[in-house]
């Protein structure tokens, strides 16, 4: 089936719609979607290319494949691809004005007071922060091997990025356990986000399961955060932590700071932004290196000739190029945050096909970071794709696991420093096996996650 539409009229021949993925009836192309969304996507991509549209019973979307097309939307024209309708409505109900979410120029003043925040200065500043909650958390994980225990990657990583976000956000304002009640609300918050973007164009009366938890959690997560930025702005000044950065930036035009609600927001993007995102990438990592020796073997050989036995220090993030790209690769392979939506805001034209305004965009990260003309081999793990010689003749939209164009990730630096500190003070700290368990697969969730865990087993090899 085709949804293309005839070309008529005297003058230029109208495009035609991309073409339409074949589906049931009411439902489209949902039970496939849900049965396996990876091995459905890439195969529409194989069956129809690079873009079609995609049924799914309650929402039709474009499918972009290519990143000559991601180009185009987020770079070209990205001011006729926003982020409007239902998907993000959803996700400002939760969010606010925070800045993943915000438009216009409410984004364009909170993008010039938070971006500066994560300048490299600022980075180095927080360095010495991370670094120790890294250690804190080694600890628990020396004592939980101790015990013998077999621990999974996931959860482990969960629960170190939570700790050290805490750590960068609010510095010591916050308290090991305050951060541990914070921990399951904002998985929840996460698990209920891509269900609820779903169904948020459904009538209000029907019924949405998990809403009254998710309210709950939500709730929680306000008044620690609320209480926690009236608190400091009660002592102002030395910290190094982002809320004490957010709380002293002056917007430039009003020479104001921000409101105790716009705080709020901010913060909690940063955590949802940072925090799963930042954890799935690391266990990702640890799982593809623990496929391969020679990467283990030349990872662990890097840090150990960059860093001997001292802490790592901000200066030695350039120095760590391999860590570096064994965590591009890994968000190569496995980008956390899959795909991207955008609304047409006005009639446009892609790869000559018709897309009328309203049209929901779906460019899919994962799908271009698998494509075979853009990647050799693609479904190889190969740091060494990321040496710069090879990069510099690949499409400049070909890697985009934090975006592209001017909403582009505005923690790129920090996850990058934060993956590259955990990566390679992990490696040096520990001998690290497979625990048996089922096979790894991922999953295409709110973010692209293993679906049953990593079962490790870890042994400290040094004090
Ligand atoms: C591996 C980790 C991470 C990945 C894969 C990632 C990925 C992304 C992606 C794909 C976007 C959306 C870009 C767009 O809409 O076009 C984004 C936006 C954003 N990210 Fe990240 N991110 C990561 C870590 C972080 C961290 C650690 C922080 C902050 C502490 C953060 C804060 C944000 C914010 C605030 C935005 C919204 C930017 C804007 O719209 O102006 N992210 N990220």
């Amino acid at each position: 089936m085709d949804s293309s539409s005839p070309s008529h009229g005297a003058s230029a021949p109208r495009a035609r719609l991309p073409p339409l993925a074949s589906g049931l009836p009411l439902v489209g192309s949902t039970p496939q979607v849900l049965a396996n969304p990876i091995r459905f996507l890439m195969r529409a991509r194989e069956r129809y290319g690079d873009i079609y549209t995609l049924d799914l019973g309650v929402q039709r979307m474009v499918v972009l494949n290519h990143p000559r097309q991601h180009e185009h939307v987020f770079l070209t024209k990205s001011k006729n691809y926003l982020k409007q309708g239902a998907l993000w409505d959803a996700m400002r109900t939760l969010l606010g004005n925070g800045l993943a979410v915000s438009q216009g120029e409410v984004w364009k003043r909170q993008r010039r007071m938070v971006h500066p925040q994560f300048h490299r200065q600022r980075l180095a500043r927080i360095t010495s922060l991370m670094v120790a909650a890294i250690e804190d958390q080694f600890e628990r994980w020396d004592e939980q091997t101790r015990a013998g225990q077999s621990l999974d990657a996931v959860p482990m990583f969960a629960e170190l990025t939570m700790k050290l976000l805490a750590k960068s956000v609010f510095g010591t304002a916050v308290s090991h356990e305050s951060v541990e009640t914070l921990r399951p609300e904002m998985l929840y918050v996460i698990k209920y986000m891509v269900p609820s973007m779903l169904t948020q164009s459904l009538p209000s009366w029907v019924p949405r399961p998990g809403e009254r938890r998710y309210q709950q959690a939500l709730e929680r997560i306000d008044r620690l955060l609320f209480s926690v930025i009236e608190q400091r702005r009660g002592e102002p000044g030395g910290s190094d932590d982002l809320l004490s950065m957010l709380l002293e930036a002056l917007d430039e035009e009003t020479g104001l700071p921000m409101q105790a609600r716009q705080l709020r927001d901010e913060t909690l993007t940063l955590f949802l932004a940072g925090y799963e995102t930042t954890s799935v990438a690391l266990a990702w990592a640890v799982h593809y290196i623990l496929e391969d020796a020679a990467v283990w073997r030349r990872l662990r050989e890097e840090v150990e000739q960059v860093l001997g036995d001292r802490e790592p220090t901000f200066g030695d993030m350039g120095e760590l190029k391999y860590t570096r790209m064994v965590i591009q690769e890994s968000l190569r392979i496995c980008p956390p945050i899959w795909w991207n939506p955008r609304l047409a805001m006005e009639d446009d034209e892609i790869d000559g096909y018709a897309i009328p305004k309203g049209s929901v965009i779906a460019p899919l990260t994962y799908v271009v970071h698998h494509h075979p003309d853009v990647w050799k081999d693609p479904e190889r793990f190969d740091p060494l794709r990321f040496a710069s010689e090879e990069g510099e003749t690949r499409h400049r939209c070909a890697w985009g696991p934090f975006g592209i164009g001017p909403r582009k990730c505005v923690g790129v630096e920090f996850a990058m420093m934060e993956a590259q500190l955990v990566l390679a003070m992990f490696v040096r700290r520990y001998d690290v096996s497979r625990m048996a368990g089922p096979p790894v697969e991922k999953a295409m969730l709110g973010t692209l996650r293993p679906k049953a865990g990593i079962p490790i087993g870890l042994h400290r090899r040094r004090s």
